[in-house]
């Protein structure tokens, strides 16, 4: 299904648009490898997945063992929750009511800070007025970090998902109740795991949000493909 969505088009426009001659003198020296990501850090970012636009708050707490997206749709409803713990328990739910949860265990732990490693230097690019190092890793995702200040820019997953970063405060953290999982994600059957994803009719959000399927799987596939 995931392949489904993949532009074969991408990367190539991706590619054209990098491989400018900036790109090709800086290339002779020693290629620039990404920062790694702060153990912990807050940044909004304003999504955009064909033109489905959403705000997220991404809070990044590597010692915590945990991470947490709150996401806003554009004119949406409740803000969604997105509990990811290091054992690969993710929780999915709204503080407001009506009140539903769903629960996913992945394989696999949270993106580690220098979970950028290895990735392939593409070269500059001007990237949301920008002046940006780009890389990529897995065919998965391209991510752009500004040269002078080394932050995060950008990132663009294979499905054209794109993470436009607009504030990032390094070595900001939330407090501990705001991570406190609502008892109502602790009913066994508001539990669903990740092999049921692959039927997304199994999948159903009772609430009125909808909770989106690709963005599951695709989060399954990042943290697979990009190792912890
Ligand atoms: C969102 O992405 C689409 C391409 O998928 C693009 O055409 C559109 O301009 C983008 N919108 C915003 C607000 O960035
Ligand atoms: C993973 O950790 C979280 C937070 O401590 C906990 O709520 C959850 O039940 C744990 N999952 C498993 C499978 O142990
Ligand atoms: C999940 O838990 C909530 C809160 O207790 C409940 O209202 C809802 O019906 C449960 N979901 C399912 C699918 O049973
Ligand atoms: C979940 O449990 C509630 C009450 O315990 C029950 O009414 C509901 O049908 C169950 N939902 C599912 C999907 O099993």
């Amino acid at each position: 299904m995931a392949v489904a969505l993949f532009h074969p088009l991408l990367p190539l426009l991706m590619l054209s648009f990098l491989l400018s001659p900036a790109a090709a003198t800086t290339t002779q020296h020693q290629a620039p490898t990404p920062e790694p990501w702060p153990e912990q850090f807050h940044a909004v970012l304003f999504m955009n997945y064909s033109n489905d636009l959403s705000l997220v708050d991404l809070w990044y707490d590597w010692p915590g063992g945990r991470n947490l997206h709150i996401i806003k749709d554009q004119l949406g409803g409740p803000r969604l929750f997105d509990l990811e713990w290091n054992n690969g328990t993710s929780f999915f739910y709204p503080k407001e009511e009506p009140l539903s949860c769903r629960s996913v265990q992945l394989d696999v732990g949270l993106l580690t800070p220098n979970w950028l490693d290895g990735a392939t230097y593409l070269g500059r690019a001007r990237v949301d007025s920008f002046l940006c190092d780009a890389w990529t890793k897995a065919d998965f995702i391209w991510y752009y970090q500004d040269v002078d200040t080394k932050r995060p820019v950008k990132w663009v997953f294979y499905t054209g998902r794109t993470a436009h970063v607009m504030t990032y405060e390094v070595g900001a953290v939330l407090e501990d109740s705001a991570w406190q999982t609502p008892a109502y994600c602790f009913q066994k059957n508001n539990t669903t795991t990740v092999q049921q994803l692959e039927n997304p009719e199994m999948f159903p959000f009772h609430n009125g949000l909808s909770i989106n399927h690709n963005l599951i799987r695709q989060k399954t596939m990042f943290r697979r493909s990009l190792g912890s």
